[in-house]
């Protein structure tokens, strides 16, 4: 089945990331749990990761890899008609983070909302951004995935503590009336699944409405993620490599024609069983974990904005991205550059 021949098209016009100054590596995790830099390196690829300060926001975060992204696509924040932020770490129950991230850029002419589908909430966005401007509603998007996963982490579970990190990616899609099918970030095919009935083996199971934070429970750590590894790991490579299988076809492409893979940052073990099935070589994969570790919603955002300045991707490739997260979720986009 072949994507709803759209109203418009849309196309990515500019990227930008922000990331945390402050680095906390394997060996300063080392001393603060029973965890070594050999066991982080060998089952994750993970060396190192950003950690927010105190009084730094998501929404901060968020507005600084989106004013990189406004910079590159060389317009202002008066032209964007819709913001959607996608995170698990909101600023605040509400208002939105996207609604933050309107007032501190400034955006006062878009409609702003948040979508939480974990790890895959930047190509969940980004789809919704771009079915609004498929059909007609919206011209110029700002697409963003940010998190500080710092504020959600068990310092004392190695299981889980070594994993995440802090940051923002940010895309400006923008609606494009070309017929040509060559224009430059457009995006050509995305698949979206969720499985809910998943949603044990990685969530935070508290400090929200089901089971809020009370003063008996305030030091049992309910606040904080819980995954069941292993399974998720099983999980992932399965629906991400379906996932990659299924957006290509609908492309009407192959893994031969991808140029550079951009998957979710989680794990490189992951990535590798991924590419290695699809038959994509390691120097057509972006990595980027070794320095942020996974960064949720954030990480996809991040790696397309350093793939795309360091010219990792260039005008014309044909570029996939996939991510995997809690719901269970997934998706894949394929873009041409
Ligand atoms: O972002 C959403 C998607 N998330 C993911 O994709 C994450 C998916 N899962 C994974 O990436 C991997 O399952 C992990 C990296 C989380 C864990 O790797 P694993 O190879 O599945 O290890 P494991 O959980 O089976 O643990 C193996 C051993 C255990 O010890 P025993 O029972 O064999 O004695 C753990 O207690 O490693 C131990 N262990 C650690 N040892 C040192 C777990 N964490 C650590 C640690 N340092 N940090």
């Amino acid at each position: 089945m072949s994507d709803p021949k759209p109203f418009c098209n849309a196309s990515i016009i500019g990227t930008g990331s922000y990331v945390p100054t402050k680095v906390l590596t394997n060996e300063d995790l080392a001393k603060i749990v029973d965890t070594t830099d050999e066991w982080i390196t060998t089952r994750t690829g993970i060396k190192e990761r950003r950690i927010a300060e105190d009084d730094e926001t998501t929404s901060d975060m968020a507005t600084a890899a989106a004013q990189r992204a406004l910079e590159m696509a060389g317009i202002t924040a008066e032209e964007l008609d819709l913001i959607i932020v996608a995170t698990v770490t909101q600023d605040m129950f509400f208002p939105s983070t996207a609604c933050f991230v309107q007032r501190k850029l400034g955006a006062a002419n878009a409609v702003c909302f948040d979508i939480n589908a974990a790890c895959s909430g930047f190509l969940y966005a980004m789809q919704v951004a771009r079915h609004f401007i498929n059909t007609g509603n919206r011209t110029t998007a700002l697409v963003i995935g940010a998190e500080k996963l710092s504020s959600l982490i068990n310092w004392n579970d190695r299981a889980t503590c070594v994993l995440f990190g802090d940051g923002a990616g940010a895309a400006v899609v923008r609606r494009d009336d070309s017929q040509a099918d060559d224009v430059p970030g457009r995006v050509l095919a995305t698949i979206m699944g969720s499985d809910g009935n998943l949603t044990d083996i990685l969530k935070v199971p508290g400090g929200a409405a089901a089971h809020p934070v009370t003063p008996d429970n305030v030091n049992d750590n309910i606040k904080t993620i819980s995954m069941e590894g292993k399974e998720v790991f099983r999980h992932a490579v399965t629906r991400m490599k379906e996932a990659c299988e299924q957006a290509l076809e609908r492309a009407g492409l192959t893994a031969d024609d991808v140029k550079m893979v951009i998957a979710h940052q989680a794990n490189q073990r992951i990535i590798s069983a991924i590419t290695d099935r699809l038959g994509v070589p390691p120097e057509r994969t972006f990595i980027n974990l070794h320095k942020y570790g996974n960064t949720s919603a954030a990480s996809i955002g991040i790696a397309l904005d350093e793939a795309n300045r360091q010219g990792a991707i260039q005008r014309g490739d044909v570029v996939l991205l996939v991510a995997f997260g809690a719901g269970l979720t997934w998706a894949s986009s394929v873009i041409r550059w």
